[in-house]
C-alpha cells in the first residue's frame, strides 16, 4: 500500500503499480499458454519474489505449484556477491518438473546463475526465469531470460517485495530513496 511514511522516503519513481500489474498480466497469460499440459512448478527466491509470485500466480489460468527457496548472497548492503548460501530449501523434489524461476530483480545475475545450475543439477526437465526488474547493465555473468521484466538503470530500488534493509518491501511500486536513506550502508547480506 501507499504508506505516507514510506512516501516522504522516496527520491523517485522508477516503475508504478500499474506498469507491475500490465507486465505481470502479459507474463502470466504467456506462461498459462506455454505450459499447457505440463507440471509446473513456481519457484520463488524469498523474500523479495514475494509480492510477484503471489500476483503472478493469481493469474495464471492453469494448474500450478509453488515452492520457496531463501538464498543468500553476501556482500556490503547495495552489492552482491558470487558466493551463495541456501537458508531454506525447496520443500519438493524437482526432478522431472518443469521450473519456472520467479525473481525480484536481475542485477549482477550471480543467484540466477546459481539456482539454474543448481536445479538443472538437480534433474529438472525445464528451467526459466521470470524477473520482474533487470539492471542489464551490471550483469556480470549470462543468464536466459525467457520472461524479461522493466529493464532499469544502476540504482538501488525498493518496493514491491525488494527491501532495503528489510525495509520498504510493502510499497505497491518500485522505487528509488532519497539519497540519505542509504547512507548508513553497512556491511550485510541481500535476500
Ligand atoms: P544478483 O546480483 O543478480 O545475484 O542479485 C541478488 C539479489 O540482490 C536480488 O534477487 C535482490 O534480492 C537483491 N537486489 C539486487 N539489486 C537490488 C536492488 O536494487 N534493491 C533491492 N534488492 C536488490
Ligand atoms: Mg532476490
Amino acid at each position: 500500500m501507499r504508506i505516507a511514511d514510506i512516501e516522504s522516503h522516496i527520491d523517485h519513481e522508477l516503475v508504478s503499480k500499474t506498469q507491475i500489474a500490465e507486465l505481470i498480466s502479459k507474463v502470466a497469460a504467456q506462461v498459462s499458454r506455454d505450459y499447457e499440459g505440463k507440471d509446473l512448478l513456481l519457484l520463488a527466491v524469498l523474500k523479495g519474489a514475494v509480492n510477484t509470485l503471489a500476483a503472478l500466480s493469481q493469474e495464471i489460468s492453469i494448474p500450478a505449484q509453488i515452492d520457496f527457496m531463501s538464498l543468500s548472497s553476501y556482500g556490503s548492503g547495495t552489492q552482491s556477491s558470487g558466493t551463495i548460501t541456501v537458508r531454506k530449501d525447496l520443500d519438493c523434489s524437482v526432478r522431472g518438473r518443469h521450473i519456472l524461476i520467479v525473481e525480484d530483480i536481475i542485477d549482477s545475475g550471480q543467484t540466477l546463475r546459481w539456482l539454474i545450475d543448481e536445479l538443472k543439477g538437480r534433474g529438472a526437465a525445464s528451467v526459466e526465469v521470470f524477473a520482474l526488474l533487470d539492471k542489464v547493465s551490471r550483469h556480470e555473468v549470462q543468464v536466459d531470460v525467457k520472461y524479461p521484466g522493466y529493464v532499469i538503470p544502476d540504482e538501488f530500488v525498493v518496493g514491491f517485495g525488494l527491501d532495503y534493509d528489510e525495509q520498504y518491501r510493502n510499497l505497491d511500486s518500485i522505487a528509488v530513496l532519497k539519497p540519505q536513506e542509504y547512507e548508513h550502508e553497512d556491511q550485510g547480506e541481500q535476500s
